[in-house]
């Protein structure tokens, strides 16, 4: 075969070819795949120069955008839908065990320790009082003692410490007791915007969506053994439950978090994780 005059038509095959020598088989397979799909994508929409260049600004505009506390690509991954496909492939579903949903960009590593009982919130926090506790468990429904949760949320204002720039607020790691439950205080989750100020917040705008996320409380939980569950418990509710910017909500995960006499919120949950290797 001629290896100049490429058309439209043999192009692809000659990129895939001169990649052949690829060492890393996987790295091989999935060149090879995302070559596949750009042409096929490109061959579809047949864009102009104009069009491919604009599409070129908006990703070097949002790699422009991240930057401690604003990571765009996690953003636009979350808001095209592919973080949540990666979530459902990977973390697959067990009988009995709680179902995972998206990590989203504000995660911090290395939240503080706290004793049960304690507030995540600082004095001050806008927000409704609130109390969860639960169970960590296993499939088996044994209590996984010395579990670890990491929790985050935003305050009442709708927005992470990361945000305000303000420190360390609204989220600690907790270890559940010998019986494998905790308990501690934070505010009422509300539903909040997610970033939309930036380029993903233009493409949102220009499809016709909103930025708007059901009222939720981030939880990671951790034990030996035991396979890492990144999970959210949503409120019951809330009018953005279905429609989530970011493709999140599960029904299982929804949860009552209800006023008491005394004012403060409370809401229950027991998370049931899985031994790892577990299907
Ligand atoms: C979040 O829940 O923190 C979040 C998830 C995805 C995108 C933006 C925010
Ligand atoms: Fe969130």
């Amino acid at each position: 075969m001629s290896i100049r005059n490429f058309s439209e038509d043999t192009l692809t095959a000659e990129v895939l070819r001169r990649m052949e020598n690829t060492q890393d088989p996987r790295l091989k397979e999935v060149m090879t795949a995302f070559v596949k799909h750009l042409h096929a994508f490109v061959r579809e929409v047949r864009p102009t120069q104009e069009e491919w260049f604009t599409g070129i600004q908006f990703l070097t505009e949002t790699g422009h955008w991240c930057k401690d506390g604003r990571q765009e690509y996690i953003l636009m991954s979350d808001t095209l839908g592919v973080s949540m496909l990666v979530d459902f492939i990977n973390y697959g579903k067990t009988a009995g065990a709680t179902e995972s949903t998206v990590l989203g960009p504000f995660f911090v590593e290395g939240a503080p320790d706290l004793p049960l009982g304690a507030n995540i919130a600082r004095p001050g926090t806008p927000g409704e009082p609130l109390s969860v506790t639960g169970t960590v468990k296993g499939t088996d429904g044994k209590p996984v003692p010395g579990a670890l949760l990491d929790v985050w949320e935003t305050g009442g204002d709708g927005f992470y410490d990361v945000q305000k720039g303000e420190g360390t607020n609204l989220r600690a790691r907790f270890t559940a007791d010998a019986d494998g439950k905790f308990h501690f205080k934070c505010v009422l989750p509300v539903s909040y915007p997610v970033p939309h100020d930036g380029p993903v917040g233009r493409m949102l705008t220009a499809t016709g969506r909103h930025p708007m996320r059901p009222g939720h409380l981030h939880a990671i939980l951790s034990a030996p053994g035991y396979d890492k569950l990144v999970t959210h418990l949503f409120v019951r509710g809330d009018k953005y439950l279905d429609s989530d910017a970011v493709f999140g909500v599960k029904d299982s995960l929804i949860v009552d978090f209800r006023k008491q006499p005394s004012g403060e919120y409370a809401a229950h949950y027991d998370f049931v994780i899985k031994r790892s290797g577990s299907k």
